[in-house]
């Protein structure tokens, strides 16, 4: 089945701006550094597993990771075919009701927030900085589909039809955002969920499904799985009974999930290469604050960070920018995620593959201007890189990193700088750092990004408020945004209503 298209009338999404533009001063704390034989480390590591192991044996039992791991393609269709047929009972609950419940959700959400964060933590790296408001935009969700859902019952002549089963496969960097968003939607539309977390943060998923079902989410209409081998991630997408597959993850995986089914209805959300552009005319002291925060938040693991800062004319010629640049980042405190100070907590897993390039090794013409540093035996613990002197069309100019790492460019003029940021393949969030309105009114009309922050950061969109999406590569399937007001049109179908007798 085609996925949805927007009935008559209704808007296309738009892009986003904010222009918040109240200065800050730049942080100034100093940095911190912890020696690799810390031994707060070890102790930390015990408090970790003690986290771990207490979700293990949670109240309610049924969500830890190892309960809900199938192995076996019959119990898999089994799962499938289930959930796909209490699909009917919760559609006809009706819209109402189901929002009292996502309501409930939220509160729910909310009342578990402390444990939220110790998983997140314990699991993912996730400093409290990150965690805490990660957990709000999943309570932001609940309490927006529950009234989006009400929403599409009420469309002057068209008819809203739901999918009866809906599975997804979130990402690990926003264990409990993303797939509480993803699953919320659907649900508030009316389709059933198979959801599966992912291998790194299935505990925080977990969690964050089970707060659900105790906030009335009925089990069979929204299950959790683990599938460990390929073929079974592979049948989980395509079999029949599955009517949509939400995937947040690299543009490479939704390309494998299409291989699998090639007509498969994907609402995927994919990877990004995102860059902020400073011109002379903007607050420098709130351009180094915003960049250091979206470059290296969740230690760069966002598909929205910042991995570029473009500076523009007498930005890129002298000192300044980039000496706050420099404090700003080397402000940033790397610890641990349970320490509340912590702003860079470690990687989800030890740097590898290009992360690991792009944390070593220069390209020509480029020079470190904070070199990272490796704080452990293993590398996952990273100080923050700058490197200077990127050069269009380089690997670190095209190329997604996913780490602690941000290379800056130069450009004489604005229409340099948004070439250079639409040279690369992704669009998805981009900004600018600007007071002149005219330059914001060019930025506006020339660069290619779904979500385009001006004088803010690039990270952490707001439900409803900045609704996250992308173009070009950063998307695969319709372009409805999450958080916005299109985006449960992706789980059913419209008609037109029945004339009245
Ligand atoms: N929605 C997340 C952000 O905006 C990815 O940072």
């Amino acid at each position: 089945a085609a996925v949805a298209a927007m009935p008559d009338g209704v808007p296309a999404p738009h892009r986003v701006q904010d222009r918040t533009v109240a200065p800050e001063p730049a942080p100034t704390n100093g940095f911190v550094n912890r020696p690799d034989s810390d031994p707060a480390i070890a102790v930390n590591r015990a408090w970790a597993d003690g986290i771990i192991a207490r979700m293990e044996h949670s109240d309610l039992g049924v969500a830890t990771a190892d309960a809900a791991v199938i192995t076996d393609v019959d119990d898999l269709d089994d799962l499938l075919v289930g959930a796909s047929e209490a699909a009917a009972s919760w559609r006809a609950l009706g819209p109402d009701a189901r929002a009292e419940i996502l309501h409930r959700a939220g509160d729910v959400l909310e009342r578990r927030r402390a444990e939220l964060l110790e998983v997140m933590g314990a699991e993912c790296g996730k400093v409290i900085e990150q965690s805490d408001p990660e957990v709000s935009e999943a309570i932001d969700f609940a309490h927006y589909y529950a009234e989006q859902g009400r929403r599409l019952a009420d469309v002057d002549g068209a008819t809203f039809t739901p999918v009866g089963l809906t599975v997804v496969t979130p990402p690990w960097n926003f264990p409990v955002a993303i797939p509480a968003g993803s699953t919320l939607a659907a649900l508030a539309a009316g389709s059933a969920v198979v959801i599966k977390p992912a291998a790194l943060a299935r505990r925080s998923g977990s969690v964050m499904v089970e707060a659900l079902w105790e906030a009335g989410v009925p089990r069979d209409v929204l299950r959790l799985v683990q599938v460990s081998e390929r073929d079974l991630g592979a049948r989980l997408i395509s079999h029949p009974a599955v009517e949509r597959v939400v995937l947040t993850g690299s543009y490479e995986t939704a390309e494998l999930f299409r291989s699998f089914r090639p007509d498969l209805p994907l609402l995927a959300e994919t990877s990004g290469k995102n860059a902020v552009i400073v011109t002379p005319s903007a607050d420098l002291d709130l351009a180094a604050k915003d960049v250091a925060f979206s470059a290296f938040g969740h230690a760069g693991q966002k598909c929205s960070a910042a991995s570029l800062v473009i500076l523009v004319g007498s930005v890129a010629t002298s000192r300044r920018f980039r000496a706050q640049l420099i404090d700003a980042v080397t402000s940033l405190e790397v610890g641990l995620p349970w320490e509340p100070a912590s702003r860079i907590g470690p990687l989800i897993e030890p740097a590898a593959g290009k992360l690991l390039r792009a944390l070593t090794t220069l390209e020509p013409g480029q020079r470190w201007v904070v070199e990272p540093r490796r704080l452990d035996d293993e590398g996952a613990r990273w100080t923050p890189g700058i490197r200077d002197g990127v050069q269009a069309g380089s690997e670190f100019h095209l190329t997604e990193y996913f780490g602690p790492v941000l290379g800056i460019m130069t450009a004489a003029t604005l229409d340099e700088a948004i070439a250079l940021v639409n040279r690369i393949d992704y669009g998805l969030t981009s900004g600018l750092h600007a007071l002149d309105p005219d330059e914001i009114q060019t930025w506006l009309a020339g660069v290619e990004a779904g979500n385009a922050y001006v004088n803010r950061g690039t990270t952490g969109a707001i439900v409803q408020r900045q609704p996250f999406g992308g173009w070009k590569k950063s998307v695969v399937g319709p372009t409805t945004k999450a958080g916005g007001p299109h985006y449960l049109f992706g789980f059913g179908s419209w008609a037109d209503a029945a004339p009245a007798a």
